[in-house]
């Protein structure tokens, strides 16, 4: 099984940034927790700032992978483009946000990307990408 994690503007800044609300750990460190706890699955991981980038790692492996976690970042509330290819993909899509979007700011309320998302796990920390590869391991 193979799944892949996407994660968006940002969040390579993870552990240095904005700490109260994303937390200590940099991505990086909390993958290889990730990979211990799925020794069977083959984990993927790609992190890009650049919308077109994002684009294209979904182009390229949503039609093989058997599932993809997607934190798009601040793209979420703002990328049609995203919300289109996350529809165009035949892989499962899972949607994360680390942070409770619903509590935050009201221009972090809206998703482009949830209505074409299987389902969307928010403002459970990074716990919610372990939920997310639970939930594709099962299905
Ligand atoms: C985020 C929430 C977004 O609103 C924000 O722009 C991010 C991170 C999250 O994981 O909580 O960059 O996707």
């Amino acid at each position: 099984m193979k799944i892949l994690i996407i994660n968006g503007p940002n969040l390579n800044l993870l552990g240095k940034r904005e700490p109260e609300i994303y937390g200590n750990r940099s991505f990086e460190q909390f993958l290889e927790e990730l990979c211990g706890i799925f020794p069977d699955i083959e984990l993927d991981y790609f992190q890009s700032n650049h919308e077109g980038a994002l684009l294209d790692r979904i182009h390229e492996a949503g039609f093989t992978v058997n599932g993809i976690v997607l934190n798009a970042g601040a793209f979420t509330h703002t990328s049609i483009a995203l919300a289109d290819a996350v529809a165009a993909v035949t892989a499962p899509v899972i949607e994360v946000h680390i942070s409770n979007v619903h509590k935050r700011e009201p221009f972090r309320h809206h998703s482009y990307l949830s209505p074409k998302c299987v389902g969307s796990i928010v403002g459970l920390g990074l716990d919610g990408y372990r939920l997310a590869i639970e939930y594709l391991q099962r299905k």
